[in-house]
């Protein structure tokens, strides 16, 4: 989604502003642009790729400027809604990050006073109202605490003046972060742009402003009062996010996965007494025994996610648990007990449907636990305890490793839970002994994927992809499905493989491609009678299952992948979903990485 990015120092900054963005593109964006102080404000932007707009950008001396990636909502995706957008006497840039609901009548105002408006964004009010204030002889803080104070919804907004050596900076609801170098600074709403230039950051909080020169950061409430801001450490793991020698980020992140759960599972474990222990998660004992129920929350493949530790958490914990989609969970009021367990499931940390269900929770009185994969993310913190996943930075708009290390956290923690319950040593040395095994069973499948060529013949040209599985397998069908529909643009509808027949039956055609997950977990002969109802209306059944399985001669197109527990199948049976996603994205000449449309980091609800 919108990316800003700022630097303020001594370097060409048209140049590095342009580096910046490009860091920023996996998140999804349709236009982009820059400005650069050099005598004026000059500004360039364009639809389309970054490469297009930074190749009519001239060769600008100043080393000053803000950036943006948009990811349109208010105004279609034309260059004048592309940010920068700039006052009307040229002293004034701005970039935003967010959606301003009170922008129609803010608009309303600023053209009655007979400020005429350039674009249909929600974010060109900002550089009008500071502008005027800035005539009428007020400070540019003052300036812009008079606009913040009118406008109401979410912002990470980044002002440029044309009389003044620093850039002012707010946030609210929408991440920014100050990282700095040797006497030169960046800003950023994405510390994946900044890793390359400092492992040094401040990250501003909801309802802060900034002053960012060339040598430091000043941090303030929005009221003024001074703020103790310290620099955080970028951890290292997020250093590693080159191609190398992939052709896409999503096939790299596929093949990372082994590597991935290793780093999220490695020194978690403990064989000796069958058990896990996450540090971020330690609950006592006792509140262990009285919990009366855990929540799991999360968007897309983080959903996914959430609905395998429901199943996790019930079987190994035997505790109640639910997951909920994060848009729909404020929807309805939820009653929030503040002895329950509730734990906030997203990659990026930053997705505002899921912050805004933690906050909710917070609000009445209960605790959540942030499973999250980008360190410091605002989710992070929001949530001030959990754990990281460790999968390190994930590129992809279409989420691949992120999933494999939620599910893994989530193993884990269920695991924990067990054994603090009901789950006897035994039991939990083999689940244990299990999950050591997984990465390698995870390499060994993608060396050797099966026939994924013969599942992408089936479904390229299809009109829609039905995605079925039991138990367990039911959220990997999900993700399936999901994993499709984004980067190949096939309609994809998943079911639990027992309810097809009341009602996606009636879709089922000859040659109708149906996905089927079936590892041999206890469930599997039910899963059979939907594979016999859709073979016998005609469907080509792409048959996922545990190697040895002789189900494999009931499909027209068999999967095998290594056989481990049932709970345990989701790590593995998920990987042929990735592999046909993304050979028939390819397939069909879609860019694989950027899907339309969609962002990696969805910071509007
Ligand atoms: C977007 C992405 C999905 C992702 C979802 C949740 O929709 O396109 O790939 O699963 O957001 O993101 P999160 O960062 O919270 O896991």
């Amino acid at each position: 989604m919108c990316g800003i990015f700022g630097y303020i120092g001594h370097r060409n900054a048209s140049k590095l502003l342009v580096k910046g963005l490009l860091r920023l593109e996996y998140r999804g964006y349709d236009s982009s642009g820059v400005v650069v102080k050099n005598g004026t404000l000059e500004s360039f932007k364009d639809i389309g790729k970054i490469s297009e707009m930074a190749s009519s950008l001239p060769s600008l001396q100043g080393s000053i400027g803000i950036a943006h990636t948009r990811w349109a909502t208010h105004g279609a995706v034309t260059r004048e809604n592309a940010h920068p957008h700039l006052s009307n006497d040229g002293k004034v840039a701005i970039v935003h990050n967010g959606i301003i609901q009170n922008s129609e009548m803010l608009r309303k105002r600023l053209k009655k006073l007979g400020v005429s408006l350039n674009s249909e964004t929600d974010s060109e009010i900002f550089c009008h109202f500071i502008s005027m204030d800035l005539q009428e002889g007020k400070t540019p803080m003052e300036a812009l605490r008079n606009v913040l104070s009118m406008v109401r919804g979410t912002w990470g907004l980044c002002v440029l003046f044309l009389e003044y050596d620093f850039v002012l900076c707010a946030r609210n609801g929408s991440p920014l972060i100050v990282g700095r170098g040797k006497n030169e600074m960046f800003i950023s709403s994405d510390p994946h742009a900044i890793r390359e230039h400092t492992d040094q950051l401040v990250a501003l909080e909801d309802g802060q402003i900034a002053k960012v020169d060339s040598r430091d950061v000043q941090v303030m409430q929005i009221d003024g009062r001074a703020v103790e801001s310290s620099y955080l450490n970028l951890e290292e793991e997020w250093g590693e996010s080159e191609l190398g020698d992939y052709p896409h980020f999503m096939l790299k992140e596929i093949h990372e996965q082994a590597q991935s759960l290793q780093h999220c599972i490695s020194g978690r474990l403990r064989h000796a007494e069958g058990t896990s222990v996450l540090g971020g998660l330690q609950i006592e004992p006792h509140n262990l025994a009285q919990l009366p129920h855990i929540r799991l929350i999360g968007c897309g493949t983080a959903l996914h996610a959430a609905q395998i530790g429901q199943i996790l958490i019930e079987q190994w914990a035997r505790i109640p648990a639910v997951s909920h989609v994060a848009s729909e969970f404020n929807a309805n009021d939820p009653v929030i007990n503040p002895d329950a367990l509730h734990l906030a499931i997203s990659q990026s940390g930053e997705t505002a449907d899921t912050l805004s269900a933690v906050k909710e929770i917070q609000r009445k009185g209960a605790d959540v636990y942030g499973v999250v994969n980008v360190v410091g993310s605002t989710i992070a913190r929001q949530c001030g305890k959990g754990v990281y996943i460790h999968s390190g930075p994930e590129q992809s708009v279409a989420s691949t490793k992120a999933f494999t290390n939620m599910v893994g956290a989530l193993a884990l923690f269920s695991l924990q839970l067990g054994r603090s319950r009901h789950l006897s040593k035994t039991k939990g040395k083999s689940i244990a002994r299990e999950m050591r095994k997984l990465p390698e069973k995870i390499r060994s499948y993608l060396e050797n994927p099966g026939p994924i060529d013969e599942a992408v013949e089936l479904v390229m040209q299809s009109k829609s992809v039905l995605f079925l599985g039991r138990g367990i397998s039911s959220p990997v069908a999900s993700e399936g499905a999901l994993k499709l529909m984004e980067i190949a643009y096939i309609p994809c509808l998943a079911y639990p493989a027992g309810e097809m027949k009341h009602g996606p039956i009636a879709l089922i055609e000859q040659d109708s491609p149906v996905v089927v997950i079936a590892p041999n977990d206890g469930v599997q002969d039910r899963t059979m009678n939907a594979i016999h109802e859709c073979k016998a209306r005609g469907a080509k059944i792409i048959l996922i299952h545990e190697e040895g399985d002789p189900i494999a001669e009931i499909g027209d197109v068999s999967i095998p992948i290594p056989a481990t527990i049932p709970m345990l199948t989701p790590l593995l049976s998920v990987l042929p979903t990735q592999l046909i996603a993304y050979q028939t994205a390819l397939s069909l000449g879609h860019d694989v990485d950027r899907p339309r449309n969609l962002a990696k980091s969805v910071t509007v609800e």
